[in-house]
């Protein structure tokens, strides 16, 4: 009835799961409350958190590989919820405590071994995009950010359309890449075929040091046989 939530749609990153599900992937996607449709042949299930719902793929949930944090998630939260509803009072305002939030894409980007080989986050700007962005990339450690300008005047919150700058780390530099106004639908189809290039760049990397390390070691075997 009274509550202080980030105003999102949901619409980036509901599009993302759609795209990436259709391009064959596993997806789970967890949500907070919007007035979207999951992607069709999924399952609901609020799996025991009031503040967050969670969807997933027609396929079992695996580890995830890739993780890709879209949501504009709240910094902070009351401190204590309320089970009745706030009355006025004619002498003084309601004393507002409020806590923060844990950091989802911090906590999920810490170095581990369940950390995914690919964490992507957003970084939702009104001022210095790309110098709050850089920052953002380095603060919260994710492999990726995808910058969007959300000032009122853009029309991105809650709009279909959206105009974002691709950070990724190229080792202790920041590239950034910078698309053209595009409606969500197609941010999330070329993210997702941004990914799909960088896993076959990455595999492609590993099957050639896999080659040239069997090739050096035939290479000290067959010196080994061979008589002084
Ligand atoms: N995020 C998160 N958990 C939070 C806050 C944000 O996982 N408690 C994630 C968002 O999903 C997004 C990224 O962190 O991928 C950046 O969110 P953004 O709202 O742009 O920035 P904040 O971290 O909230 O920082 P600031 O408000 O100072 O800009």
């Amino acid at each position: 009835m009274r509550y202080i939530a980030n105003r999102s749609s949901g619409k980036q990153g509901y599009a993302i799961a759609a795209a990436a599900q259709a391009a064959g992937a596993d997806v789970t996607l967890i949500s907070g409350p919007v007035d979207l449709d999951a992607p069709e042949g999924g399952d609901g299930d609020a799996g025991g958190n009031p503040r967050a719902t969670c969807w997933r793929g027609s396929k079992p949930p695996c580890p995830p590989y890739i993780a890709i944090f879209a949501a504009a998630v709240a910094d902070w939260r009351v401190a204590n919820e309320g089970e009745q509803k706030l009355k006025k009072s004619e002498t003084a305002l309601p004393p507002l405590q409020l806590v923060e939030n844990p950091d989802l894409l911090a906590t999920i980007s810490k170095p581990g071994e369940k950390r995914p080989p690919l964490v992507i986050g957003f970084a939702a700007e009104t001022e210095h995009l790309i110098d709050n962005a850089k920052a953002k990339l380095k603060r919260k450690g994710c492999d990726w950010i995808v910058a969007n300008d959300v000032s009122p005047s853009t029309g991105v919150m809650g709009g279909d359309r959206n105009t974002v700058h691709l950070l990724s780390r190229n080792g202790d530099d920041i590239e950034v890449d910078s698309w053209p106004v595009m409606t969500k639908e197609q941010v999330a189809v070329a993210l997702i075929a941004h990914i799909a290039e960088h896993l076959l760049t990455k595999s492609l990397q590993a099957n050639s040091e896999q080659a040239n390390s069997v090739d050096s070691e035939s290479i000290e075997d067959n010196s080994a046989e061979k008589p002084a």
